[in-house]
């Protein structure tokens, strides 16, 4: 299958809603709250739309599963998952750290992705089997193969306060062995950081298929792995997300998997 048609679509639709959300950068937010720290503004469904909207018009027969959308599933073999922002705490607060997140998964396998981050104008993207790139330029994941030597990134979920199972432990774990961890608070652009090899590896529990589809497969397709906590094939619909440059896979296996809590 050629997937360049569905991904220049998707790119389309993802520019047509960065703008908006570039243009509102200082506008008035309506903010309302999912849970105590879980928050969503009227610009995570405005972006939404536009994006459902572009889409639907030139594949009204797929299915779509949309952070923000509860409709149901239409059993089409093609279906986009799309975060209309991620980094939604991130853009509430103006701090232009924000990404969205497109992918299209076909016979349940990822075969595009695209990811747009409207305040550097970046575009990462990947079909299956093309490797991935950042506005057209092929990117490949860092050389690095020593965890003390690497740039790390994580972020926590929403129910931290009321969950034991809340990534300090690893978090503890990993800024005493890695170089440095950084929280920048878009998963998906983390990923995308990991593929072009600004960061070595990032691990996170919780996600959701919107935010790691696009992604996953950007960083596989720049040479990197992505993988559960013990190595085995990512899951998007499961609890735990690692991504690599591979170089330091293992390494960043063994520190999940150890039972020391600091
Ligand atoms: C969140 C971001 C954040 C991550 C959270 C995600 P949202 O997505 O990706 O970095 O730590 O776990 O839920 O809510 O901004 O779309
Ligand atoms: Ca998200
Ligand atoms: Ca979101």
């Amino acid at each position: 299958m050629n997937w360049t048609k569905y991904q220049d679509i998707g790119i389309e639709a993802a520019l047509k809603a960065g703008r908006m959300l570039r243009e509102n950068m200082s506008s008035h937010r309506e903010i309302t709250y999912k849970g105590v720290v879980d928050l969503v503004t009227n610009f995570d469904s405005r972006s939404q739309d536009i994006i459902l909207n572009h889409l639907s018009s030139f594949f009204p027969d797929h299915d779509f599963l949309a952070e923000e959308d509860p409709s149901e599933r239409r059993r089409s073999e093609f279906r986009w998952i799309i975060d209309p922002i991620d980094g939604t705490t991130n853009f509430a607060h103006s701090f232009p750290v924000f990404c969205i997140s497109i992918a299209l998964e076909y016979q349940d396998n990822i075969a595009a992705g695209i990811i747009y981050d409207p305040m550097r104008d970046e575009i990462f993207s990947a079909v299956e089997g093309d490797g991935a790139h950042l506005n057209g330029s092929r990117i490949m994941v860092s050389r690095i193969d020593d965890l003390d030597k690497s740039l790390l990134a994580t972020g926590f979920p929403y129910d931290l306060r009321k969950s034991r199972m809340n990534n300090i432990d690893h978090f503890i774990n990993f800024i005493k062995q890695a170089q440095a961890v950084r929280r920048c608070g878009s998963a998906a652009l983390d990923i995308c950081y990991v593929a072009c090899g600004r960061f070595d590896g990032f691990w996170e529990i919780k996600l959701k298929p919107w935010d790691v589809a696009a992604a996953s497969l950007i960083l596989s397709e720049a040479g990197g792995r992505a993988s559960d906590f013990h190595g085995n094939p990512l899951n998007i619909f499961g609890i735990e997300t690692l991504g690599s440059n591979g170089l330091i896979h293992k390494q960043m296996v063994e520190v999940l998997q150890s039972k020391k809590k600091v």
